[in-house]
């Protein structure tokens, strides 16, 4: 006789699960047997040693062994909440996406974050911030991994490794950043196109004031297609509606290490929902050309920016978080987010830097939570449509496909979509001279670094750089590094040169004119930097 209940019927639903109240549940042990009270470990007799037999203690002690998952290796303190994206202006006539007709929403997952601290270092450490938004909408799930900034310091991925590990512990003092800063301006000094980043970092805006007032990047150019296969290049951008805020170093230093998880919880918690506006530039490939024909500004180099005066900001949406996560690890630790999620009008550029970022991202996921990370409920994708494909097995494998084929058949077929657009036009036609320029410094590299001296940072500014700069090249060891990176520094700008060396008591060398740089191919043999105009 069947039973009336299926074996596979579960007594959980995730999204009634993370709603229950705990007084509504009873305590049993993993596998669903009612226990009367928590302390009850069994021992032989009185006074005597521990019975195998006792499930209860073994189930709690082993589970406990296992609670934790390795810390992301970047990026890994962080905050996130849940909202709703709405498309209030549309992009149809630039891009196919369901999500950028206008008057769509769909759910949305953010998380916040630092980049170089540990799992329990402070938020407001000066550190770029990560902006990351999952976007569940009806064709599959796009992430959005982006940063506080529009640029970044490198544009050969082949350098990320060895910068993240500068800003790690010293792997024989173990020693961090705050301590010894040598491997950090170490790194700096021999890769120069790093300095536009390092002016916003050590600058007024290093700091945000939590994660409500900042706005987010995506930084690398995309690639957004219609219907009929034509394509222009996209800059993202996600401005913060509650306006840019910072603090100072001495105002940060007095806050709690969670500042910016209480401020968004907190808020999120009173109904005071953060939102952010989301903006577009766009570029058609010939005025990709001529940019970098005429201005040397490459838009696969993400230590650049699209000037917006040539290229204007255009609005889409709105994102608004409205709802804090009822479990922190299963909706926020558990979040995979990953630029190499797009949706079919979404495509990616040829910058190398997000092309790594493409296998790097789901091969961290796959180390850190598992070959199964896409089933979490978090990072589910919700589509009108039910989802098969011949993936199987693996740990946890919680949604298996049933019975269906493992792979492609004849008998039991799967169903297929049209392809969105034609793909040879989308992938025919690429802005040349990105390869050969990625590990070369030059000229251009400089513009918008004295830009920013010079126009932008007011004189008080100014004052607040080099007191934090030199601050922390206090913790350098090796004079040396610093008298590299006070040349950088000249050649963004002499006065802050001068005020470096005033502070540190020390000379830099005059010039970066025929000086080797081991980061960049032009400094290192016989094709020095030069230094005409410059
Ligand atoms: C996190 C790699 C550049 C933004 C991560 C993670 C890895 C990684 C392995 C951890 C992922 C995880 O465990 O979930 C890289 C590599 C890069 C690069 C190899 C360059 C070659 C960038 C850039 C940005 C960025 C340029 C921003 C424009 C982020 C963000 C996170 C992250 C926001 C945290 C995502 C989250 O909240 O889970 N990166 N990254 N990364 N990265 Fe990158």
């Amino acid at each position: 006789k069947k039973c009336p209940i299926k074996p596979t019927e579960m007594a959980r639903n995730y999204e009634v699960d993370r709603n229950t109240k705990s007084q509504e549940t009873v305590y049993t042990t993993s596998n669903g047997c009612p226990v009367p009270h928590p302390y009850a470990t069994q021992r032989a007799g009185v006074n005597g040693p521990l019975l195998l037999q006792d499930f209860h203690l073994i189930d709690l002690l082993s589970h406990f062994d296992r609670e934790r998952i390795p810390e992301r290796v970047v990026h890994a303190k962080g905050s996130g909440a849940h909202g709703v994206w709405e498309c209030t202006d549309g992009l149809e006539d630039l891009c196919m996406a369901d999500m950028f007709k206008k008057g769509k929403q769909c759910p949305i997952t953010i998380r916040f974050s630092t980049v170089g601290g540990e799992s329990g270092s402070p938020d407001l450490a000066r550190d770029p911030r990560g902006f990351a938004i999952k976007f569940k909408t009806q064709e599959g799930n796009w992430d959005f991994v982006g940063n506080n900034t529009p640029v970044f310091f490198l544009r050969d991925p082949a350098k990320f490794p060895h910068f993240i590990h500068t800003q790690k512990r010293d792997p024989a003092t173990h020693l961090a950043g705050g301590d010894d800063s040598t491997m950090f301006w170490d790194y700096l000094s021999q890769n120069p196109e790093a300095v536009h980043q390092v002016m916003i970092l050590m600058g007024d805006r290093g700091i945000p004031q939590g994660w409500r007032f900042m706005h987010g990047y995506y930084g690398h150019t995309l690639k957004i297609v219609k219907k009929d296969g034509s394509w222009v290049y996209a800059q993202f951008h996600i401005l913060s509606d509650q306006g840019v805020k910072t603090f100072t170093a001495e105002e940060a230093a007095s806050q709690s290490a969670d500042y910016g998880q209480k401020d968004l919880f907190e808020s999120i918690q009173k109904g005071d929902f953060p939102s952010w506006t989301m903006k577009v530039q766009t570029m058609t490939p010939t005025e990709a050309e001529e940019l970098w024909e005429k201005q040397r500004i490459n838009v696969f180099d993400l230590t650049h920016i699209w000037p917006q005066k040539q290229f204007p900001l255009r609005t889409i949406g709105k994102l608004t978080l409205n709802e804090n996560a009822q479990n922190y690890f299963a909706e926020v630790e558990q979040a995979a987010f990953n630029p190499a999620h797009m949706i079919p009008g979404i495509e990616p550029s040829a910058d190398p830097v997000l092309q790594s970022r493409l296998f790097s991202y789901p091969d961290a996921h796959r180390h850190r939570i598992g070959a199964n990370y896409q089933q979490l409920p978090v990072n589910s994708p919700i589509c009108p449509f039910k989802l098969g494909n011949f993936q199987r097995d693996g740990q946890m494998a919680f949604f298996n496909q049933g019975s269906r084929p493992a792979y492609l058949s004849s008998i039991e077929p799967i169903q297929f979509k049209d392809r969105p657009y034609d793909l040879n036009k989308v992938h025919g036609k690429f802005v040349g001279e990105a390869i050969s320029y990625l590990s070369e410094i030059r000229p251009e590299d400089f513009n918008a670094p004295r830009k920013l001296w010079q126009d932008v940072f007011p004189i008080e500014s100014k004052k607040r750089f080099i007191k934090t700069v030199s601050g922390h090249m206090k913790t350098c060891r090796e004079k040396e590094i610093l008298k590299r990176q006070i040349a950088i520094f000249r050649h963004v700008s002499p006065e802050l040169a001068e005020g470096l060396e005033k502070e540190l008591g020390i000379k830099g060398y005059e010039s970066i004119e025929g000086m080797y740089f081991n980061g960049t191919h032009n400094g290192m043999g016989s094709r020095k930097i030069p230094a005409n105009g410059m």
